[in-house]
């Protein structure tokens, strides 16, 4: 190696002060200028994070299947699912029990066990009209029922409140069918249960519009 290529590796000139000053000078001058603002990369990162996050969003709430861990059950077994499958459906006998004994409902006025007090209030067990016509039944459960009537031989004569939808009770057709499908069986009753559909269809088509209560004479003119 010559003298000659060592002298022009060498970064500090001949390392006098001048030829430091000039090294530092250089440096300095070539130096990047601080910059203002963003720069661009940090920007489109931040917003193609933002995007993911709002389509994954998207995608998670319609794919989610109710965050239910059975969505995606690896033991689950067609074949064997189908056979034990069971259907929730409600008993409407155990429905209406529970709405008879509600507070303020049927069992504050016709007793628990269904037998009436004596003069004021009828009994439903053994009565002609809980066992009779479906259509009187969910009439005078509907809207009440007013006036003098004649149960198990005894005459009443008091008044009682309407339960159907609109009314203070506001009790679905749902509710009305479960309650006097329980009192139909129950205390020794065993008259058949009452439909859904029917009292929808005696609340909207027969008995549309009506609000006022029922005396016993008009429901014996229905069948
Ligand atoms: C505030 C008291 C009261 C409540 C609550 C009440 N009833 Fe009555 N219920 C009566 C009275 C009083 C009569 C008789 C009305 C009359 O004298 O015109 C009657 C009559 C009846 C009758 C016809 C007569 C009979 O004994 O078979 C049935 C059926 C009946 N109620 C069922 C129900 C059902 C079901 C409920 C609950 C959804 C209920 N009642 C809630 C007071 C009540």
């Amino acid at each position: 190696m010559s003298s000659h290529d060592q002298e022009s590796t060498r970064p500090l000139g001949d390392g006098s002060d001048a030829s430091l000053q000039n090294v530092h000078a250089d440096l300095t001058a070539n130096k990047p200028e601080p910059k203002d603002g963003y720069s661009m990369l940090p920007l489109f990162l931040l917003g193609l994070l933002s995007a993911l996050i709002f389509v994954g969003s998207i995608y998670f709430v319609h794919y989610r299947g109710g965050v239910d861990p059975l969505v995606y059950d690896e033991r689950f077994d067609p074949k064997t699912a189908a056979k034990s499958a069971t259907v929730a459906t409600v008993d409407p006998i155990a429905a209406g029990k529970r709405l008879y004994n509600q507070p303020g409902a049927c069992a504050t006025c016709h007793q628990v066990n269904g037998q009436g007090v004596a003069g004021v209030f009828p009994p439903l067990a053994a009565s002609e009209w809980v066992s009779g016509s479906d259509e009187r039944l969910i009439r005078l459960v509907l809207h009440g029922l007013v006036g003098e009537i004649k149960v198990k031989g005894n005459t009443y004569n008091g008044a009682m409140p309407a339960f159907g939808l609109g009314s203070g009770f506001n009790w679905s057709d749902e509710k009305v069918a479960h309650v006097l499908t329980y009192i139909r069986s129950e205390w020794g009753n065993a008259a058949p249960a009452v439909d859904v559909a029917k009292v929808t269809a005696v609340r909207t088509q027969a008995t549309a519009g009506r609000t006022k209560p029922w005396t016993a004479v008009e429901l014996e003119a229905v069948p």
